[in-house]
């Protein structure tokens, strides 16, 4: 008897005794293409569905940071090289820099986390698909042009990608990262405006970019690692005395006994039950960052299911929402300004409610600098947060029954930033609600998982008299995950699953030259059945469908794809923007201040 039926095989197999009694698990695929596939035949590619970045006409300045072939390299220091900016390149003037990771793999293996840090600064976080014996190639693209100052100097280049080669997991890692410059057309702005506020609140990069990630040499990760619900992990840091804005760009990931976070039982249903090895501390977890102590934002994590999760073949070739490129979350530090302008140390810190081993956390500080004066100088007017209301609503018998699992926070913050563009207040808001039912059947082998965030962010940035500018996002993240686990002995089970997986978001951003508006809708439904041995699937069916909506100011993207047994059945693109799609675009913020009450989502709609 098994009962949640959820775990994550990962690394527990090779270094620590295997859970037993979980029932989502993680799982490798065996042999498992179909048999007509045979050697000869192309890679089959898997991809992540998204927006194409949008480029501009010019011939990129292409080359190659590094090549490597990942095998045994769990615990081994991450792969080093020697950044430099591109130097022959006919223009030094670039609207778009784009990070290609490429690879390709054979045989059998787990999915793998990993990360890329230039200068100890995470570009990207992500994670291998499972490859088939008869091999795969993956491309994920991601612009990283936010990272501009950064890219425009010297600095160290690292590759954490912790995999394990046996004789039974044989896949290597074959990988080629690429970075492509795109010199910027006539007149080209990559915004669509520039505004009053200057760098730092156009869109444009930030001047300086401080890494809150560990140093090297390590080996492992330059992430933290937060290991349970106490563990507080911090960097020092300082900035220079010129800062107008500063954001925070956070990192997460979730593995082991937190990889389906979402699906971990009450501690008191494990107790009663007497059940071990089970991942507890119930199904809602919260990031929490703090400033010197002072809790300066939050992060409520999209559940991201990387691709031996849950079912294998349901992510392949489509692979799960943010698996290829997770997505990092901004936390406006501009009202703390004023507490970190002294030349001082200061200190980041991260903590996760509920944690259990483990979580890969780290960030980035973006950082303006104002190229008019030597000292800005600023203040924290008001902070409001209220530690998280996580309420849970027990009814269980044995190992059936339900559970309710709720949770709101908001943490809200206004400083004012004095520099060479004036005296600007700036106010900044999230918003969160989170809720779990979760359903427990035929003795703990059914799983249903059902579990919507909310999750809003607002900046109203404020001149004392003229202009005023806003960013706000409102995310929704649903889940739906049915789960049905059926022992078969010899350390065989097979498992039946139905997905719903959901990230929507829209954006406004309002200037005194108008507003913009995007809005993006991104869905997939999966329907799995397979049987595994150990920790293989030896045989199953994956379905999978998606549709992809984007709508911004300036292009839209549709695409809607669907896949069954390792085969895309349907597949359609549309770049047009219907009219009724279209996002509003209005000019004269005038009209539009004070920013109205938003609902980014009727309450019916998930
Ligand atoms: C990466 O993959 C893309 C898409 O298949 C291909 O066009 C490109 O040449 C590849 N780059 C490298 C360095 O392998
Ligand atoms: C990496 O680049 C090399 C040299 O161009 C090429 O032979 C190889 O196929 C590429 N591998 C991947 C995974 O793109
Ligand atoms: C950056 O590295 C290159 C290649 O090693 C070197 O030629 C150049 O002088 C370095 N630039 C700086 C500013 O250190
Ligand atoms: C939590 O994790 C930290 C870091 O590994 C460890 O020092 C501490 O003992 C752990 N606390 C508990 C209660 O397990
Ligand atoms: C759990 O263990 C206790 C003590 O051994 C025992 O009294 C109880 O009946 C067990 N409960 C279940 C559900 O097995
Ligand atoms: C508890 O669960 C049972 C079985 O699912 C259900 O019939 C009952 O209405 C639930 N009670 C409450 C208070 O939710
Ligand atoms: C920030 O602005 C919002 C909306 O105008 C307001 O409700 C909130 O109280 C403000 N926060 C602070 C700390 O001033
Ligand atoms: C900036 O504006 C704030 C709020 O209006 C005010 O309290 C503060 O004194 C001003 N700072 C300076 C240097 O003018
Ligand atoms: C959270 O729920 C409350 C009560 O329904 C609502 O007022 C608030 O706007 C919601 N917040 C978010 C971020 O959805
Ligand atoms: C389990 O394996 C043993 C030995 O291989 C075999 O005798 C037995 O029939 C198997 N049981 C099942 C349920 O397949
Ligand atoms: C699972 O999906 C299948 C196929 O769409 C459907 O027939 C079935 O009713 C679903 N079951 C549950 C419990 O959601
Ligand atoms: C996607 O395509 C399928 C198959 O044609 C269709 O049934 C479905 O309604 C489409 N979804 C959207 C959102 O257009």
């Amino acid at each position: 008897m098994a009962s949640s039926h959820l775990f994550s095989l990962l690394l527990l197999l090779l270094f620590h005794p295997l859970p037993t009694t979980s029932i989502i698990h993680k799982a490798t695929l065996f042999k498992s293409q179909p048999t007509s596939l045979s050697s000869h035949l192309p890679l089959t590619t898997y991809f992540e569905v998204t927006k194409p970045i949008q480029i501009p006409k010019t011939k990129p300045c292409s080359y190659l940071l590094l090549h490597h072939d990942f095998a045994y390299t769990y615990t081994k220091p991450p792969i080093l090289s020697h950044y430099t900016p591109p130097s022959d390149c006919p223009s030094q003037d670039f609207s778009k820099i784009v990070l290609q990771w490429n690879a390709t793999c054979k045989g059998e293996q787990y999915d793998r986390i990993f990360g890329v840090w230039i200068g100890g600064v995470e570009l990207l976080r992500s994670c291998t698909a499972e490859p088939t014996d008869t091999g795969i190639f993956w491309s994920v693209e991601k612009d990283i042009t936010r990272y501009y100052s950064l890219l425009m100097t010297n600095q160290t280049l690292a590759v954490y990608l912790g995999n394990v080669v046996d004789s039974t997991y044989t896949g290597v890692y074959h990988v080629n990262l690429t970075i492509h410059f795109y010199p910027a057309e006539a007149n080209y702005d990559s915004d669509g405006f520039n505004s009053v506020f200057s760098g730092g609140w156009s869109g444009l990069g930030a001047d300086l970019i401080v890494p809150i990630s560990r140093n090297l040499p390590l080996n492992d990760g330059l992430w933290f690692e937060i290991e349970n619900s106490t563990d507080v992990e911090s960097k020092k840091f300082e900035i220079p005395q010129n800062a107008y804005r500063a954001v925070l760009e956070v990192y997460v990931s979730f593995h082991e006994n937190d990889e389906f976070w979402y699906t971990n039982l009450p501690n008191k249903y494990i107790a009663e039950n007497n059940l071990t090895d089970t991942p507890g501390n119930g199904p809602f977890r919260e990031v929490v960052v703090s400033l010197d102590g002072l809790v300066v934002g939050a992060v409520w994590p999209f559940t991201v299911i990387y691709t031996g999760g849950v079912n294998p073949l349901l992510w392949s070739p489509i692979t799960g929402i943010g698996s290829f490129d997770l997505p990092s979350y901004d936390i406006e530090i501009t009202p703390f300004l004023g507490t970190i302008l002294d030349g001082e140390t200061h200190e980041f810190a991260f903590s996760v409610m509920n944690a259990l081993n483990v979580w890969y956390i780290d960030a980035n500080l973006h950082v303006w600098l104002d190229k008019c004066s030597l000292k800005t100088e600023g203040q924290l007017l008001s902070h409001n947060s209220l530690p998280t209301a996580v309420s849970l609503v027990l009814n269980f018998t044995d190992l059936n029954g339900n559970f309710l699992t709720g949770a709101s926070r908001s943490i809200s913050s206004t400083g004012w930033v004095m520099s060479s563009h004036g005296n600007i207040t700036t106010n900044s808001t999230q918003a969160f609600n989170y809720t779990n039912f979760m359903v427990m059947g035929n003795d703990g082998n059914i799983q249903i998982v059902n579990q919507v965030i909310d999750f809003n962010d607002s900046v109203y940035a404020m001149m004392p008299s003229s202009f005023s500018l806003s960013i706000e996002s409102f995310k929704r993240f649903p889940l739906y995950l049915y789960s049905d686990y059926v022992d078969q002995e010899n350390e065989t089970y097979s498992m039946v699953t139905n997905l719903t997986l959901g990230f929507n978001e829209e954006r406004v951003k309002a200037t005194g030259f108008g507003f913009f508006v995007s809005s993006l809708k991104n869905l997939q439904n999966g329907q799995g059945v397979m049987l595994v041995k150990g920790h293989s699937v030896v045989s199953g069916l994956g379905s999978t469908q998606q549709a992809y909506q984007y709508d911004g100011t300036k292009f839209c993207y549709f695409r809607n794809v669907t896949s069954s047994n390792y085969t895309i059945l349907y597949d359609k693109v549309d770049n047009t923007c219907s009219k009724k799609n279209r996002p509003h675009v209005g000019f004269g913020l005038a009209k539009w201040w004070p920013f109205p009450a938003r609902r980014a989502f009727p309450a019916s709609s998930m």
